[in-house]
């Protein structure tokens, strides 16, 4: 029986290029999970799309001295490119700026109003006396009350994670003009969050699967106790709140409270554009679909708590299964930073290089369960030694001395031997075992698991030695090739979630039909007698002269942190 799949990833603001961190936070290991199942048969709806509302993109709008319209056009056009080269295969990526998406949010936004959980209720909010308006979240900067970090936001810290009101900073500043905010009464919506506090708890206690990081951190905020929250803010840019009122007419609905809703619109998009409008149902309303969130560790709450709570609210549909949320990435040591430019571009890394290398290190050293650093002497090291130097190599040889001395075809084995047998046991026993550690997301171990299988088709080559017995003894020359072959192909599939072009390749180069994700996660055993094209390496080799170009690269990118 197949199983249903929902993979929603976090959607990120439209404000900027995306950086290596966002890749190993959560686009990287959705799709390797996304890829699994598809090969394993399974039924699977990735989405994700931009997110475009908010402080976010009316902030960068405002230093660029444009529209927030034009923002978001530019950098949803950049994600959508690099997804492509990347390989990260949605099956929809699409964007909040849709009608479909204001529709769906109006819906679960009214729904929760007409059940209660949505109240009006008169608020205390900045005010800046010189810009005479109301300043939501981000337009207030101040020290965070937790961490003290100086340049705190009035939404989140960025340094301790803290979600926050602009209220809780201390020494707020209004972030246009730099004037201390006043106090002043407005009426604001709320969603009843405290409602929930019982029945997540019980939920989120049941929960064993989950990360140790996401259960611990979710069952805190719980244990804290769960406050109402405003959902609304004085913003022009975002989904206007459907109540005909005057007084709701210059705000807009709160960009966290609509983005989360689109994992339900994007599911329905998809199903439109199939031309099934109601085949969302199966991935929303079958409690057998088990749906997985990736995100990375500061979108934790809104995906375990507040997302939850509201479906909860609304009814009938899904709760998370999963919330395999990744810890960091930093940089060279350092934190990721957009201010200080101290980051590596997703689109300038693709300028300059391969896809499936910075996915294989990316997956090598992924923050699943504490932070990792990115380094460009860890990537060239990886490259190198591991693609190149145990699977590249294996393939290269294995293929070049078939092409050559079995004429441009795949051998015909005798009788296996023991040692033969052994590595072909190995090789099945390997894609379980990568199955295995890919269904529960641990992708480190699965990518450790492939690339052991390789190191020990590496060592069976080197005993067999078949350029050894090519002239005395050519059957045993076959079996040997034939069996390391064997090993190829479960490799192929094993990494192919990990490295779609590559394996890709090697399945061209193997001779076989079709695309290796078609094949399904099974060894598809070599042909005998099977053409095959001239091999090519399937991975280039770095010089180390890039490790030192990168961070001269890196040096001079960096500026001075803005305020
Ligand atoms: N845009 C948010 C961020 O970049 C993430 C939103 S995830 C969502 O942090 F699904 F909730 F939208
Ligand atoms: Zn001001």
């Amino acid at each position: 029986m197949p199983e249903k799949v929902l993979i929603g990833v976090a959607w990120p603001y439209a404000n900027g290029p995306l950086h290596l961190g966002h890749i190993a936070g959560c686009y990287l290991p959705a799709d390797i999970f996304a890829r699994y199942h598809r090969m394993r048969g399974n039924q699977v709806l990735m989405v994700s799309g931009s997110d475009q509302h908010g402080t976010p993109i009316t902030i960068r709008a405002e230093q660029e001295g444009t529209t927030p319209q034009e923002i978001v056009r530019k950098y949803h056009a950049d994600f959508l490119a690099s997804w492509q080269k990347l390989g990260i295969s949605f099956d929809l990526y699409t964007s909040t700026g849709t009608d479909n998406h204001r529709d769906t949010v109006h819906d679960i936004f009214l729904t929760l109003l007409h059940k209660g959980y949505i109240y009006p209720h008169t608020t205390d909010q900045p005010f800046c006396p010189r810009d005479l308006r109301f300043l939501p979240d981000r337009y207030v900067n101040g020290t965070c009350p937790n961490c003290h970090f100086e340049r705190a936001r009035g939404d989140q810290c960025d340094r301790c994670g803290k979600t926050l009101n602009p209220q809780d900073l201390v020494d707020p500043r209004c972030r246009l003009c730099g004037a201390t905010p006043q106090i002043r009464a407005t009426e604001h919506l709320f969603f009843r969050l405290s409602a929930f506090q019982e029945s997540l708890l019980q939920w989120v206690k049941e929960q064993r699967h989950w990360r140790p990081n996401v259960l611990n951190f979710t069952l805190n905020w719980l244990t804290e106790g769960l406050k109402d929250r405003p959902i609304t803010r004085d913003i022009e840019w975002g989904i206007p709140v459907p109540i005909d009122s005057p007084d709701f007419l210059q705000k807009r609905i709160y960009v966290w409270f609509e983005a989360v809703i689109g994992y339900l619109s994007a599911a329905r998009e998809w199903a439109h554009r199939q031309g099934q409008p109601d085949k969302w149902m199966e991935f929303w309303q079958d409690p057998a679909c088990k749906a997985y969130y990736f995100i990375g560790k500061d979108n934790i709450p809104f995906h375990t708590i507040i997302w939850p709570a509201m479906l909860l609210g609304y009814g009938s549909l899904n709760l998370p299964y999963d919330v395999p949320a990744n810890e960091f990435l930093s940089l060279e040591g350092n934190k990721f930073s957009t201010s200080e430019n101290w980051a590596v571009w997703l689109p300038d890394y693709l300028s300059r290089y391969d896809p499936d290398p910075l996915r294989y290190y990316l997956a090598a050293i992924m923050p699943e369960t504490a932070d990792a650093d990115f380094s460009w002497q860890g990537f060239f090291h990886r490259n190198n030694d591991e693609l190149v130097g145990t699977y590249g190599n294996l393939v290269h040889r294995i293929l070049t001395f078939t092409h050559r001395h079995f004429q441009g075809r795949l051998p015909q084995p005798e009788a296996l031997q023991p040692q033969d047998q052994e590595l072909l046991d190995k090789s099945s026993a390997s894609l379980d075992g990568v199955g295995r550690s890919l269904a529960s997301c641990s992708f480190r171990q699965a990518l450790s698991s492939a690339m052991a299988l390789a190191q020990a088709a590496n060592r069976y080559v080197d005993a067999q030695a078949p350029w050894k017995s090519l002239t005395e003894n050519r059957a045993r020359t076959a079996t040997t090739l034939w069996t390391t072959l064997y090993a190829i192909s479960a490799l192929k599939t094993a990494l192919h979630p990990f490295l779609p072009f590559s394996s890709q390749r090697l399945h061209q180069m193997m001779g076989l039909p079709g695309d290796p994700a078609g094949a399904g996660w099974a060894i598809q055993a070599p042909t005998p007698g099977a053409p095959i094209p001239q091999p090519t390496p399937l991975f280039k080799k770095l010089d180390d002269s890039i490790v030192e170009e990168e961070l001269a690269r890196l040096s001079s990118q960096r500026s001075v942190a803005k305020t």
